[in-house]
């Protein structure tokens, strides 16, 4: 039975001088998950504590250092879905929550829903996760950015990631802080099964990234994952989702996939999307900041 997992950063611009901290976030994420398949533990695990590494690291716009909306203030959103059943569970525009993964995923483990804002919260507090005060998860590069209300290009993305344990369960999660300047109470595309995330253990799994109204029209996540029918490479699978939302609406985005095979893939149109992967057919992990580029190990 392969054993996989993929990382992803987000779909972004990735500058030469945040090369490094995307590559040091997605490999540390990449060995938090992997260290969980290794001895037998569960996809949702591997996910879970993958995701929680990026959602701690302010490179990434999940967490700490997400991106702050028109009043200054952060909301985070993340998902999981279960390929074995179906399962699932989200949060939307919560505030005050260090690891919105966790907390969606025992929302999954209990019962199936998507609770969003003050009710999220509550549950989150309820069940003991850890809280925080929202400013908390505010640096001081999105404070700035906001204060001058820059047009930054290489603003922090969206993660996700997506694994297959030995026991040939398929997981995909997604964590983000949505868009720079987004109007309060915007919500997009990341804790929306179908769209920011989808898993179905017989087909594959996928974690979406990029622009939530351009990924919404065109559920990106289960479309890549119907891509995957005919035995189709899960690489080929997902960009054609990409091709698909560049023919059909404009924006950036990207995807990584597993099959039930544990062969991974990936795509997106934006100029960079930091991932990196593991299986155990490799010998290594590969770590990238955009597709067409040499793995980071084979660089010279
Ligand atoms: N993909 C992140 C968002 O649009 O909210």
């Amino acid at each position: 039975m392969t054993v996989a997992i993929i990382v992803h950063g987000g779909a972004k611009t990735i500058s030469n001088d945040k090369a490094k901290a995307n590559i040091d976030g997605c490999t540390a994420a990449l060995e938090a998950g992997w260290a969980i398949l290794q001895r037998g533990g569960s996809a949702k695990d591997a996910v879970e504590a993958a995701i929680r590494v990026l959602e701690d690291d302010p490179t990434f716009n999940a967490s700490m250092g997400a991106t702050l909306d028109t009043d200054g203030e952060v909301y985070l959103d993340a998902a999981m879905m279960d390929g074995s059943n179906l399962g699932w569970g989200g949060v939307v525009a919560v505030q005050g929550v260090s690891h919105p993964i966790s907390v969606a995923r025992k929302i999954m483990d209990d019962k199936p829903r998507l609770l969003a804002s003050e009710g999220a919260e509550r549950y989150a507090r309820e069940h003991g996760f850890e809280m925080c005060k929202p400013s908390n998860l505010i640096t001081l590069e999105q404070r700035q950015h906001w204060e001058k209300e820059e047009a930054v290009l290489d603003r922090p993305a969206t993660v996700g990631c997506v694994a297959l344990d030995d026991s040939g369960t398929l997981v995909a999660g997604t964590s983000t802080g949505g868009v720079a300047n987004q109007p309060p109470g915007r919500v997009g595309d990341s804790a929306i099964v179908g769209c920011g995330l989808y898993a179905d253990g017989k087909v594959g799994a996928c974690s979406t990234t990029g622009d939530g109204e351009s990924i919404i029209p065109v559920v990106l996540a289960k479309t890549a994952v119907d891509l995957l029918a005919q035995d189709r490479h899960p690489d080929e699978a997902a960009q054609m989702a990409i091709e698909t939302l560049k023919q059909k609406v404009t924006g950036e985005a990207g995807c990584i996939l597993i099959d039930p095979q544990g062969r991974v893939g990936w795509a997106h149109n934006s100029q960079g999307m930091a991932v990196a992967y593991m299986t155990t057919e490799m010998d290594k992990p590969e770590v990238f900041t955009r597709k067409e580029s040499k793995p980071y190990s084979q660089k010279d």
